[in-house]
């Protein structure tokens, strides 16, 4: 049993907050046992006062130390052992985990004393005190969150309280690090996909990128502890290596915007279109006539081509087409949740500059803005299995896998695609706001942009 005895002017307000939830059911379980103490109930006056002015002047008043004391002798002639005893104080030592881990390992019983006022005459605490706590570089009003506060995170520590010490050893500060992001269902909420890493099973996979964001935010936030955390291991250098390589990108140029393609956009579509082939032919998506200029040609003339610009540029191009797919009736090994009207995604890239920018994220965006405006409420898009790139993308938008398809290519090349779907709803204006400000991913597994 892990014993807590909290010395206040407010034990009813302390003692209901450390009797919810973990902490309650931990004492009903008799693993913790905490108390509150009234420190007027151990005053001699008849007005339970317990404060008086301050020898030498000034402001307020001081918390007198024979109430303090008388209470908390009562407190320790409860137990063999004198308790280790801790005032809550402004002046203290900065509260840490480690201290956490501390006091709920090295002792088995506290008292925390509760400061108001101006504070507490300091003779009580020479007299009494083992150690003082802060909770940080402000001041309080008085003790009672401080020692809430402290007795919640030590009471956490104490073995058994928590069904598992993987409950607090993969938490920020356990380890010198924050935690990283944390997401739970839906997988798409107001147009914001979770990273695809957390849904793909791959538990070293995930540990990995946990572990790379902690160290991103713990660099980002908190330089103080990164500098003193120990990352000389192989694995952490890689990761280190891939943080810098992914800081490094330049921030896309804004506005980014969408808009239908014209004549003058074509130079700068073939240079995009170069790069993505460099990437797409050796998988099989696309082949050396394939796409030409002579495809966008038409694809503008139908009005179907958009471009994505960054800051004036072209960062990137797709089309959206509203023609029926000849192929992909004859889809097998599956369907297509719905026969109605649909549009598809086809050619589309984003500039070698902006991989990983989001802006593939912001793409497939707009193609759902554009597919709802013209009234239909399907998407569907194929892909070359190979292609994981694309479906990652896509998997992160919410589409699903609904079959394989035939495309139309010239022998030799593979004909063979997994095609996806997706219904859309027309989203509420604050929806399609954060469609707009999608941040950029730094996971390479969930922000590729050639498709
Ligand atoms: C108004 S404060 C007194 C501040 C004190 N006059 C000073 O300047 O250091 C009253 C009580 O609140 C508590 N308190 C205030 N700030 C705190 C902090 N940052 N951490 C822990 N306890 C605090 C202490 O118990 C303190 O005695």
């Amino acid at each position: 049993m892990y014993y807590i005895d909290i010395m206040t002017l407010f034990p009813d307000t302390v003692g209901d907050v450390l009797s919810e939830s973990i902490l309650g059911r931990a004492q009903e379980r008799d693993i913790l046992h905490i108390d509150t103490h009234q420190i007027r109930d151990y005053t001699l006056n008849k007005q339970k006062q317990v404060d008086d002015y301050p020898y030498g002047g000034g402001r307020g008043a001081v918390l007198q130390a024979d109430p303090l004391y008388r209470c908390w002798e009562h407190i320790c002639t409860r137990y063999e052992k004198r308790p280790h005893t801790i005032f809550l104080s402004p002046c203290g030592k900065t509260f840490t985990q480690e201290d956490a881990k501390r006091l709920a390992w090295e002792q088995t019983h506290l008292v925390l004393v509760c400061g108001h006022y101006e504070g507490v005459d300091q003779r009580f605490i020479d007299e009494c005190v083992d150690e003082e706590i802060s909770l940080g570089d402000f001041v309080l009003t008085g003790g009672e969150i401080a020692a809430m506060a402290v007795a919640d995170a030590v009471c956490r520590l104490v073995p058994g309280v928590l069904s598992d010490a993987e409950c607090f050893e993969n938490e920020s500060h356990w380890d010198g690090l924050l935690e990283y992001p944390q997401y739970s269902r839906p997988s798409l909420w107001h147009g914001r996909a979770i990273p695809e890493v957390l849904s793909t099973g791959d538990h070293a996979k995930i540990a990995r990128w946990r572990r790379k964001q902690s160290l991103l935010r713990t660099r980002q936030r908190r330089p103080d502890l990164y500098e003193k955390l120990d990352l000389s291991s192989k694995a952490d250098q890689k990761l280190l290596d891939e943080l810098e390589r992914e800081l490094s990108r330049p921030p896309l140029p804004q506005p980014v915007e969408c808009r239908p393609t014209r004549e003058g956009d074509l130079n700068d579509m073939e240079i995009i279109l170069a790069q993505a082939k460099a990437l797409l032919i050796p998988i099989g998506q696309w082949n050396s006539s394939y796409p030409a200029r002579e495809d966008f040609e038409s694809d503008m003339t139908r009005g179907e081509c958009y471009v994505l610009t960054c800051g004036g540029a072209v960062g990137g191009f797709f089309t959206l087409s509203t023609q029926p797919e000849t192929g992909y009736d004859a889809i097998t090994d599956g369907k297509w949740s719905s026969d109605q009207p649909y549009a598809v995604i086809h050619r589309c890239a984003v500039a070698q500059q902006w991989h990983g920018s989001g802006l593939a994220d912001r793409m497939i965006a707009e193609c759902e803005r554009l597919a709802l405006a013209q009234g239909l409420e399907w998407l569907r898009v194929d892909t070359h299995r190979k292609n994981k790139a694309m479906q990652s993308l896509i998997r992160r938008h919410g589409f699903q896998y609904r079959g394989n398809v035939l495309v139309d290519v010239p022998h030799p090349y593979d004909p063979r695609r997994v095609a996806y779907e997706k219904r859309l709803r027309h989203p509420a204006s604050n929806v399609k706001k954060d469609l707009r400000g999608l941040p950029a991913s730094l996971d390479n597994s969930s922000s590729n942009d050639i498709i």
